[in-house]
């Protein structure tokens, strides 16, 4: 793989580093939150995306903090690509410490998001002409190294992002194009080289229920369990529209979780298509939440439950499909929605 013998020390240390400075949190305890209904499920967590340029709104930071409410956050774009290795070789973890750090100290699990995407990718990546050799040790060094980075500090990674088109053909991009399926390996394989003790995960949308997308990330997990190739689990993303779920969602997870591995839904939110809400729509919207993760809920090996942002007010729904929003459990003013209460019976009920 020509990672040196340096690198491994150099990981041998981190982990020591890392060990060294974990502190005990101290829990504050509000009333029964998100977090607490999925501990009580036997669910590893509830969590949430989030970006650290909006801590310094004090509300959105209070309740991000509230152990109650989240037990694991996802770094909504810090890891990716573009941020962690904007020059070739050169990486830059400045802005994904930060969140690593907020993880540690307030005693949330880390999902690491993400090695390999399409998107978000550094101009010299995008924009390049490599050979299939060149892009083979460039995937393999960037997960290596990110990976390496955050060794010991992160439950799962999003190692492998969005492979698929929605018909379940594979999604044309620099890496398919010039490395065809080989690429998946590669990056898994350095991933569990670099944190034997992370999940490693392949995460992607439309994928909710069964259908081609679905059974298309189906076979490749079968393919990379026959071939020995590290894969721990699939992330449901859970982009959803308010009254469009599919009814296989808990039979979906069920067939993922039957090859072997373990499911999360990563990304959950669900949109309202016109706006403003309905207070019917809003108990739509509350039915459909409780709906998602009472199939989580019902399905052993699924360990979590993820939100792309808890509050409308920092939610990337409107500037990506717009006129579209209120997606989000909490509002634009932090006030529950009635879809905070069909979470938490989503972890009551199985
Ligand atoms: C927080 O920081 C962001 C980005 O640095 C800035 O745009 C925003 O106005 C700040 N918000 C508050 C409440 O200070
Ligand atoms: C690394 O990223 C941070 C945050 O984006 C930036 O301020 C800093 O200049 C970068 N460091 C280098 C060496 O480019
Ligand atoms: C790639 O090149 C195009 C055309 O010059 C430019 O518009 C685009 O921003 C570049 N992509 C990145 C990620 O820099
Ligand atoms: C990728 O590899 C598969 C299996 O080896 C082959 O059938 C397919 O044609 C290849 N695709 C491309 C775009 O080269
Ligand atoms: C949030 O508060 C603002 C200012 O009071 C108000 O205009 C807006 O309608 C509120 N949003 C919601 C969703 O209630």
């Amino acid at each position: 793989m020509g990672l040196s013998h340096n690198r491994l020390i150099l990981c041998a240390l981190l982990t020591l580093t890392v060990a060294a400075s974990s502190t005990v949190h101290q829990r504050s305890r509000s009333t029964l939150g998100l977090n607490d209904a999925a501990k009580a499920a036997k669910k590893l967590y509830f969590g949430t995306a989030t970006n650290a340029d909006q801590w310094n709104d004090t509300t959105y930071y209070d309740i991000l903090k509230d152990d109650a409410e989240f037990g694991q956050i996802t770094p909504a774009n810090v890891m990716k690509w573009f941020d962690t290795e904007p020059e070739p070789g050169v990486f830059n973890f400045t802005d994904g410490d930060v969140i690593a750090n907020f993880a540690k100290r307030t005693g949330k699990k880390l999902r690491g998001h993400n090695c390999v995407w399409y998107n978000q990718l550094p101009g010299w990546l995008q924009n390049g002409t490599f050979t299939r050799a060149e892009l083979a040790l460039i995937v393999e060094r960037h997960c290596f190294e990110l990976v390496n980075h955050y060794r010991g500090q992160v439950y799962s990674w999003d190692v492998i992002n969005e492979p698929f088109n929605d018909d379940g053909t594979w999604r044309s991009d620099i890496f398919y194009n010039t490395l065809n399926t080989t690429y998946i390996p590669l990056a898994l394989r350095a991933a569990r080289l670099a944190d034997p003790g992370a999940k490693l995960y392949i995460n992607d949308y439309n994928i909710e229920g069964t259908g081609a997308k679905a059974t298309a990330l189906k076979n490749l997990v079968k393919d990379l369990k026959q071939h020995g190739v590290p894969i721990d689990g699939v992330g449901i993303q859970g982009h959803m529209i308010v009254g469009e779920l599919p009814t296989t969602i808990q039979q979906n997870m069920e067939e993922f979780t039957a090859l072997g591995i373990e499911v999360a839904v990563t990304e959950l939110d669900i949109r309202f298509d016109a706006l403003p809400p309905t207070a019917e729509g809003l108990a739509q919207q509350k039915a459909d939440y409780e709906t998602f993760v009472q199939a989580c809920n019902a399905v052993p090996r699924c360990v979590g439950v993820t939100v792309w942002d808890f509050t409308d007010k920092f939610s990337w729904v409107p500037s990506t499909f717009p006129g579209q929003g209120a997606a989000c459990p909490w509002d634009e003013n932090y006030t529950k929605k009635p879809a905070y209460d069909g979470i938490i019976e989503g972890f009551r009920s199985k």
